[in-house]
């Protein structure tokens, strides 16, 4: 048998296998502190492990060493608006305010292509400088926006997952569709787009604010009529906008029993925030296997509340969690950014995320939770060779601090409380370096 070989990468390897939080953090992943990958021509993992023993099948291929920097799978974002891209820093009062003052405003633009397509290609660069490989993003209702950030995302090679978003009440006319239009346009983008290279469809109710029921009815139809796709919105970020659902669903027990009614829990589904939510709500996403992605830079700059991480994943009823940076309500594209605020949120709550649960989460974990791991998320062979490359030593003070650290856990540790975009080194994509230069 002859294997087309691409190239092997030197330097820390650190993978995971399993959950920390549930194996133990000794039992959760590989790491080499002289490690080696060896990728194909098609940028698919062909073997990880101590470069010592690297199989002499790939010691002719070029070698790109990283000496002492640290390879991770490349990080995984699991919510975020790639139309929100700019919008970052906007000084809103809270959610319905910002949404209104800013966010309904800026998406507007979508209905330009230039626009739209000049907003992909800065909003794909951005999330390779930051080491995100893959990514569960929101986009507009605008059937041409998808098109702009799909298009770009398959001429880099990137497995991201989006849909045109569905909205029909309570936000300015130019941002609305119908529920007839929203369901038959993502009829056709479903056609047009999933499974092509890498990229998936997400079906993308807005939120219950801005759908009608029979635009919920239409995004429960377009689940069962796609079970494979997943689905994505939001619930329970804010007090204002739980009182609102309340108002305008009296039929409704609670928030997660509007997008109950309508189908959409379920193993593929994913919520973003759930800040607030009841323990019956709890019961009902973890019987259903839903998933919460936990947006900590968000819900801190919009004042939305404190997530409570381990109450949520509680295991007499866990709920699955991921985590994401939420751009334009976040406040960084870094994923370290985003871990060091989940950490500053847990020790508020009075429960602490330690470095080894932050990046399963945003590597393997979010990869599980999307159900691409058998593509991303870790380097176990087969996988793309999507990976990060931080440097733990990237300004003075994390290089004067890195020699205080002891352990793995330390460097981690440090890395997403002091990291920063400047900390990402480089970015592979199917094997490929591509991080842009700034
Ligand atoms: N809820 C509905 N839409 C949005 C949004 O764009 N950002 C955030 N943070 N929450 C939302
Ligand atoms: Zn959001």
């Amino acid at each position: 048998m002859t294997v087309s070989i691409g190239k092997v990468i030197l330097g820390q390897t650190l993978t995971f296998t399993e959950d920390p939080s549930i194996v133990g953090a000794g039992a959760s992943f590989d790491y080499y502190e002289k490690g080696a990958i060896a990728v194909s021509s098609e940028g698919k993992i062909l073997w990880h492990g101590d470069a010592a023993s690297l199989p002499s099948l790939y010691h002719s291929l070029p070698r790109r060493d990283f000496g002492t920097k640290l390879i991770l799978p490349g990080f995984i974002d699991a919510h975020l608006h790639y139309p929100q891209y700019r919008m970052l820093a906007a000084f809103g009062k809270d959610l319905l305010d910002w949404l209104n003052r800013y966010t309904f405003v800026e998406e507007q633009n979508y209905s330009n292509v230039r626009h739209a397509t000049l907003a992909a290609k800065t909003f794909l660069d951005e999330l390779l400088r930051n080491g995100i490989t893959s990514a569960l993003a929101f986009s507009t209702i605008h059937p041409l926006a998808l098109n702009a950030v799909f298009s770009e995302a398959a001429g880099r090679n990137m497995a991201l997952i989006s849909g045109k978003t569905m909205m029909d009440r309570n936000a300015p006319a130019l941002l609305c569709d119908t529920a007839d239009s929203s369901y038959d346009d993502s009829k056709a983008l479903i056609r047009k787009w999933h499974g092509e290279g890498r990229l998936r469809y997400a079906i993308s109710p807005r939120f219950a604010v801005t759908s009608s029921e029979a635009q919920l009815e239409l995004a429960g139809a377009l689940v069962k009529e796609h079970p494979d796709l997943l689905m994505q919105t939001h619930l329970s970020e804010n007090r204002g906008e739980i009182d609102f659902v309340a108002n305008d669903f009296p039929w409704s027990t609670d928030y997660t029993d509007v997008y109950d009614r309508f189908g959409l829990l379920g193993p593929r589904s994913f919520f973003a925030h759930g800040v607030h939510l009841s323990e019956r709500e709890l019961g009902r996403l973890s019987e259903s296997g839903s998933a919460i992605v936990h947006c900590p830079t968000s819900n801190n700059f919009l004042g939305s509340g404190l997530f409570r991480y381990h109450h949520t994943r509680a295991k007499t009823r866990p709920v699955k969690v991921g985590i994401g940076c939420d751009i334009g309500g976040g406040t960084s594209y870094c994923m370290l950014q985003t871990l060091g605020d989940a950490y500053k949120v847990s020790q508020l709550s009075g429960d602490r995320i330690s470095a080894f649960d932050g990046f399963y989460l945003a590597t393997l974990g979010n990869a599980r939770l999307l159900g691409l791991d058998n593509e991303i998320g870790s380097m176990q062979v087969g996988r793309f060779a999507d990976l990060v490359v931080l440097d733990a030593e990237a300004t003075p003070i994390m290089k004067a601090r890195h020699v205080l650290s002891k352990d793995l856990h330390d460097i981690l540790f440090a890395l997403m409380i002091m990291g920063d975009d400047r900390a990402i080194s480089q970015t592979f994509v199917a094997g490929n370096e591509v991080k842009p230069v700034s």
